[in-house]
């Protein structure tokens, strides 16, 4: 690291009673029961912006009566939400008609990126971006920006003055992109080096390095990210993987050398345990198991994958028994189609019930949020309410719009089958509007529409 890491500055200390819910291991693995913590009447304890305690109100609230205390009972209140996928200069782009992906690319994403040179719009942008992730309730994100290292900074400077754990990087694109996009092996790798320096454990930020896709990188450019994984092992790989069948087939033309799209990043030294590949839904199983094996990590993209006609992302093969991979949840705006994590975990829902299986209540919650941690290897920092970890977190309410306070007319039931189909209709019928309010480092930093 080029500086020495700031320690994220908060002073936040308070208590939150309400529905307390998150997950303590990975509920496609651990029966429920063992994986879902919840107190019904809870009290999550604050102490200068990390979690001191969480238990029940009744047993815990005389041994921190001291603190301020937001009551939000009838309200459920879980971890910050995990966004492993998204890209902050598509947010204006969100909603482009008619195309697949690699046609997408060309008429509206490429060009919607050039703009990112300019440091005023990327800040104005970057500043929207971060409000409507606040907003939804996300409180991490892992983010492509544009290939103008002007860009990441934007985007940098924005996170940092709002205290967000946000990881970010420049994309390398050095082929088969416009000049005005291009990069080349060597400017890519000394301008990713000099971000790293500049950002990389600056207060709660992270850099990627973030290669767009095989189909735009040459095979010099993928070697010299991999160089920089080297030489800085504990910065994140952050690309796109098969996603599209004709993008597949284009990329085997491309590199007919390799066997398939992922041996591609396998060959050229990128596929590792803090790689992040999106998408993934034409994968092979061979794929999925080397994946696993490595350790690395897929983001599941439900809204883009629809929306761009992708393909249904086989989610029981990355959660295979045998070779598990880890997964967690993208919007992948702006083809994704909304910035809410409720959102894509309603459309998650839809892609495993097309493909004849059932995504629980409490195994979507687990990918949003510390199914997200584990994929981006926070898991000891954020993803759940262990004490120690940064108070991330967001209060959900059941209420919120006529349509959910007509479903969920019962006040929340203390039993966990109770607490599923609430928190099911929250997932499946919610969006901004049922986040009551996000807290960062334990400082509220969004008003809802209801609290
Ligand atoms: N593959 C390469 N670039 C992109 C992108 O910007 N969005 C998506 N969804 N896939 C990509
Ligand atoms: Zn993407």
């Amino acid at each position: 690291m080029g500086q020495p890491a700031a320690s994220p500055v908060s002073v936040a200390s308070l208590a939150l009673r309400g529905t307390l819910i998150d997950c303590v291991a990975d509920p496609f693995f651990v029966p429920e029961a063992e994986a879902v913590r919840y107190f019904a009447d809870g009290l999550l304890v604050i102490e200068n912006g990390h979690i001191a305690a969480l238990g029940h109100f009744a047993d815990l609230h005389s041994t921190y009566v001291h603190l301020p205390l937001v009551d939000y009972s009838g309200h459920l209140i879980t971890p910050g939400f995990i966004d492993t996928h998204i890209h902050y200069p598509q947010t204006g782009m969100m909603a482009a008609y008619g195309e697949q992906l690699l046609e997408w690319l060309n008429q509206y994403t490429f060009p919607t990126e050039r703009q990112f040179q300019d440091p005023t719009h990327a800040r104005q942008v970057a500043d929207v971006f971060l409000d409507e992730l606040l907003k939804n309730g996300t409180t991490t994100a892992l983010v492509f920006a544009a290939v103008f290292p002007e860009s990441v900074d934007a985007l940098f400077e924005a996170a940092l003055a709002r205290n967000l754990r946000m990881i970010s990087g420049k994309v390398l694109m050095d082929c088969n992109a416009p000049d005005y996009l291009r990069d080349t092996a060597q400017t890519g790798y000394d301008q990713s080096k000099a971000l790293i320096e500049k950002w990389h454990g600056k207060g709660r930020l992270r850099y990627a390095v973030t290669p767009r896709f095989a189909g735009t990188s040459t095979e010099a450019q993928l070697k010299a990210a991999a160089k920089l994984l080297d030489e800085f092992p504990d910065v994140y790989l952050h690309t796109h993987l098969s996603e599209n069948i004709n993008e597949v087939a284009w990329i085997r033309e491309l590199f007919p050398q390799y066997d398939g799209y992922l041996d591609v990043y396998d060959q050229t030294g990128l596929v590792r345990e803090r790689s992040v590949f999106a998408h993934g839904v034409q994968l092979t199983d061979e794929e999925f198991r080397r994946l696993a094996q490595a350790k690395a990590t897929i983001s599941f993209c439900p809204t883009s994958n629809l929306f761009l006609g992708s393909g249904l992302f086989r989610i029981e093969q990355a959660k295979s028994a045998d070779h598990p991979v880890k997964v967690g949840l993208g919007t992948d705006v702006g083809a994704g189609t909304s910035f809410s994590m409720l959102q894509t975990t309603n459309e998650a829902y839809k892609v495993a019930q097309l493909r004849g299986q059932k995504l629980s209540a409490f195994k979507a919650l687990f990918l949003a949020t510390l199914g997200g941690a584990q994929a981006l290897c926070l898991e000891d920092t954020i993803g759940s309410f262990n004490p120690g970890n940064e108070a991330d977190c967001v209060v959900l309410n059941p209420q919120a719009t006529p349509l959910l306070a007509l479903r969920n007319q019962a006040t929340l039931g203390d039993d966990m089958a109770t607490l599923a189909d609430t928190l099911f209709s929250l997932l499946m019928m919610g969006d901004d509007r049922a986040v009551a309010a996000t807290y960062v480092l334990g400082q509220r930093v969004q008003t809802g529409h209801t609290a």
